[in-house]
């Protein structure tokens, strides 16, 4: 059985201090049902990572593809790895579309970072325009297998799957649509990795709040949720875990 997995990107949001004090508010709270794991800026990582319990890991949001040198502004894995970091969210769409992320980029970084023992969160999914014209199946399929291009072991991997129109929009994909898309997804690492299908998780991101969570993870294709503006306020944050919890 797949553990629900439950992931907060907190993006560029939250000083050192204020994830200090969230750490203080989620450290009192005990889980032991689903995996829990959140992403700070660079600059917050080693503290957070020293002042949360141990059991919720902290992740990288980004990481370079390249191993060290001229590269300004980059991080690379084995700066993530000397700090404890031991995971990384590669692909987000607003890298993607924000700073120009392509597959091939994409690719490259999921590379050196599973090559160097760092677990990946890849993430995917359509634009609305894509959405509408009915593309969205064939638009991640091809996100998928362009990503993993290359790849032979996913033991250390998951997906995300975020709807780029239901990012910060409050437009929830319905939990229907979710699991269709996740089922998707599976069924293309069933054809072209086998039996590890069954193993990998796949998390559905975009406007996942206490309210939905629930119904949310309950289904049979998604192991877990992506969350971003919900997991910014350790009350709300809970109330998702306590969803996975309480299935
Ligand atoms: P929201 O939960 O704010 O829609 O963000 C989702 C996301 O992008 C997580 O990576």
């Amino acid at each position: 059985m797949r553990k629900k997995y439950i992931c907060g990107n907190w993006k560029m949001n939250k000083t050192s201090s204020e994830a200090l004090e969230f750490a203080k508010e989620i450290n009192d709270f005990d889980f032991d049902r689903v995996d829990i794991l959140i992403a700070p800026s660079f600059v917050t990582l080693e503290s957070l990572r020293k002042n949360l319990k141990d059991e919720i890991k902290v992740a990288g949001q980004n990481v370079s593809e390249f191993e060290d040198g001229a590269f300004t502004g980059e991080v690379s894995t084995s700066m993530l790895k000397d700090i404890g970091v031991k995971d990384v969210i590669i692909g987000h769409s607003e890298r993607r579309e924000k700073f120009s992320e392509s597959d091939e980029i994409i690719n490259a970084k999921v590379k050196k970072a599973l090559a160097d023992d760092l677990s990946v969160i890849l993430c995917l999914g359509e634009s609305l325009e894509i959405k509408e014209e009915g593309k969205e199946i064939d638009f991640v399929r091809d996100e998928l297998l362009n990503s993993l291009d290359g790849v032979d072991d996913l033991e250390n991997l998951t997906i995300a799957y975020e709807p780029i129109w239901a990012i910060g929009t409050g437009k929830t994909c319905s939990s229907e649509d979710a699991e269709n898309m996740c089922r998707e997804i599976r069924n293309v690492i069933d054809e072209k990795y086998g039996e590890i299908s069954q193993q990998i998780r796949i998390l559905y991101g975009g406007s996942v709040k206490p309210s939905n969570a629930g119904e949310i993870l309950s289904k049979e294709n998604i192991d877990g949720v992506l969350v971003g503006g919900a997991s910014l306020k350790a009350s709300d944050f809970i109330e998702i875990i306590k969803a996975g919890e309480n299935l």
